[in-house]
């Protein structure tokens, strides 16, 4: 039978869509394009991998692992799951949320397959084309991967790292016009392992109250803070922005192959009746997370010991001192100090490095001189910085460290003004 649209004759080469040539992750054009060749004579210490799993020196205790195994074997949960997930899982995540303050219910939770994909719904729920949303510069990739992807323009708003990375609310403010649809805001943050304190966040929220946007808060390192630090989520000091939560296992549980997060619904102001409608209907194009891992989601939230968020939190904050402590005293460098999550930039004084053009210079040869990465800041918009990774074996801090040192003693030539501040 003759086809009855005219093809081509042959086959050409298949086009992408426009949303997959609009899929660009910052991470990985920038790392893939770099020259990473290790010295050979050093081991390669990476500092640079945001997975907290991949040197093995920071286990899950049996009691995650057993409310999986459990699941398995009861073999109940084989089949098919409501699009937004189990009742009970859903209930023992508002269970886990929950607060004196921001009181939710089942009805307010969607699970979703890790946080990337809760604030991929988020996103696509809030914002259609020819809207905007303003994001963290310093912040975490995806956001403007998902975004521009969506075909929303993304706008950034400025950090600030002299007062400890807190939201420059001046230029927030000037960034938003009447197409912005939401304000993501990342705490305790990737990459700046900034905390913010509940003063700041009623000064954030009260930019969105003033221009009535709601907020897509990024929770995924929530209670992850150090100890000189309290956790304040913004839904629970939020009185009248509506607010999308999005968290989940991976950080905190430090599984995040496991692929399990959520997005909790903090409906204040009755504003976002139509914004569950949507969410549901999206959570529909996936048919729902990983049965499994969302069967065992009670017992992991309920019987995970407190000793284990507090054990891996002091073994982190140790590593965060003595990074900070090491790295302040090499010169042609400045750290900023982190409050929690698993991060810290620091800042290169890239003007007095000879030879040196920018942080993806510095990073790479870095690596060719002294086998240690680190991620050059451009990867979350933001130049003449690098992040390092906080959760890597101790022993390994020291050493890294001091190839570092030995790197910018080579380099450095402290007889110009620095471009950063000490
Ligand atoms: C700030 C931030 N948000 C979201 C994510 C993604 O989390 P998930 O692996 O659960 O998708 C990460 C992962 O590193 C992150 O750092």
């Amino acid at each position: 039978m003759e086809p009855q649209v005219k093809r081509m004759k042959t086959w050409h080469a298949v086009p992408m869509s426009e949303m997959a040539r609009n899929t660009f992750n910052p991470i990985r054009s920038i790392v893939d394009g770099m020259k990473i060749t290790p010295n050979p004579k050093k081991p390669m210490i990476a500092l640079s991998i945001g997975d907290p799993t991949v040197f093995g020196n920071l286990p899950i205790p049996e009691e995650i692992d057993e409310a999986v195994i459990d699941k398995i074997r009861s073999h109940k949960y084989n089949g098919y799951n409501p699009s937004i997930g189990y009742e009970e899982a859903r209930q023992a995540v508002a269970d886990y949320t929950s607060t004196h303050d921001a009181p939710v219910t089942s009805k307010d939770v969607i699970l979703t397959n890790g946080c990337s994909s809760a604030l991929d719904l988020c996103i696509t729920v809030l914002a259609s084309r020819g809207q905007n949303i303003l994001i963290p510069r310093p912040g975490f990739s995806i956001y403007k991967t998902l975004g521009e992807s969506l075909g929303i323009e993304v706008k950034f708003y400025d950090l600030l790292p002299e007062k400890s990375w807190e939201v420059d609310l001046k230029h927030m403010e000037s960034q938003m016009d009447e197409n912005t649809a939401a304000v993501i805001v990342n705490s305790p943050s990737n990459p700046c392992g900034s905390v913010y304190s509940r003063r700041h966040i009623e000064d954030i929220l009260e930019v969105l109250e003033r221009n009535r946007i709601p907020m897509i808060a990024d929770d995924i390192y929530e209670h992850f803070v150090f100890s000189e630090n309290k956790y304040h989520s913004m839904a629970s000091v939020s009185k009248t922005v509506p607010i999308l939560s999005c968290s989940g296992l991976t950080k905190r549980f430090l599984v995040p192959g496991w692929r399990m997060g959520w997005i909790v619904v903090h409906d204040r102001s009755n504003a976002l009746h139509e914004i569950r409608k949507g969410l549901n209907s999206l959570s529909q194009r996936i048919l729902g997370p990983n049965s499994l891992v969302q069967s065992a989601l009670k017992d992991i939230l309920k019987n995970t010991p407190k000793s284990f968020y507090a054990e891996t939190l002091e073994y982190i904050e140790d590593n965060a001192k003595l990074f900070y402590k090491l790295i302040s005293e090499i010169p042609g460098l400045k750290p900023v100090k982190p409050q929690g999550a698993m991060y810290m930039m620091v800042g290169i004084d890239t003007k007095n490095f000879r030879n040196i053009k920018d942080d993806v210079d510095f990073t790479e040869k870095l690596v060719s001189e002294q086998s240690v990465f680190c991620l050059p800041a451009k990867c979350f918009q933001y130049p003449n910085f690098f992040r390092i990774v906080l959760t890597i074996p101790k022993e390994k801090v020291e050493t890294a460290c001091e190839r570092i040192k030995e790197f910018c003693d080579l380099h450095y030539n402290s007889d110009s003004p620095s471009n950063i501040s000490r």
